[in-house]
């Protein structure tokens, strides 16, 4: 039996029948098309699926669309707004914080609530926020570079947060 889920994604809202089982990174990349949201493995160890539900980081290939319903998501599709890179985004880009860029969606969504819980961040802070999302490739030194730079801009910048 199929049953009806109405879900923010991005600030647009629908509704759609799903499988109960419907996972939610299914549902946003199979339902939706918003491919940004990476599956890097089946055991809910990688990160790369992370998204926001109502402003807070979420694997979710941990969650079914069903528990989604009446639910506001972000993805990394939703962080850019009107062109302009969300100031992870960017960092992300300067400092060389990703290699294949296989982790970096879910890194950057994790990085957001990162920064909402701790603005100015150590590295410690920084490391420990991210601890539940997996980069093969950069040894994780220039991500935590570019957490701090992004920061420092949104500190400096806080209207340069435009996440839906
Ligand atoms: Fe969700 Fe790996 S795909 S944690
Ligand atoms: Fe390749 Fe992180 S940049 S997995």
């Amino acid at each position: 039996m199929r049953h009806k889920v109405t879900i923010t994604v991005n600030g647009v809202t629908t509704t759609h029948e799903v499988e109960p089982r419907l996972l939610l990174v299914h549902y946003l990349r199979d339902v939706l098309g918003l491919t940004g949201t990476h599956i890097g493995c089946d055991t809910s160890q990688c990160g790369a699926c992370t998204v926001l539900m109502d402003g807070k980081a979420v694997k979710s290939c941990t969650v079914l669309a069903i528990q989604a319903d009446g639910a506001h998501i972000t993805t990394i599709e939703g962080l850019a707004s009107d062109g302009q890179l969300h100031p992870l985004q960017e960092a992300f880009w300067e400092h060389h914080g990703l290699q294949c860029g296989f982790c970096t969606p879910g890194m950057i969504m994790a990085s957001v609530q990162l920064l909402h819980d701790h603005p100015d961040p150590t590295d410690e802070e920084i490391r420990k926020g991210l601890e539940g999302n997996v980069c093969r490739c950069t040894g994780y030194h220039n991500i935590v570079k570019a957490v701090k730079e992004a920061a420092r801009v949104l500190r400096e910048q806080p209207a340069a947060v435009s996440e839906k």
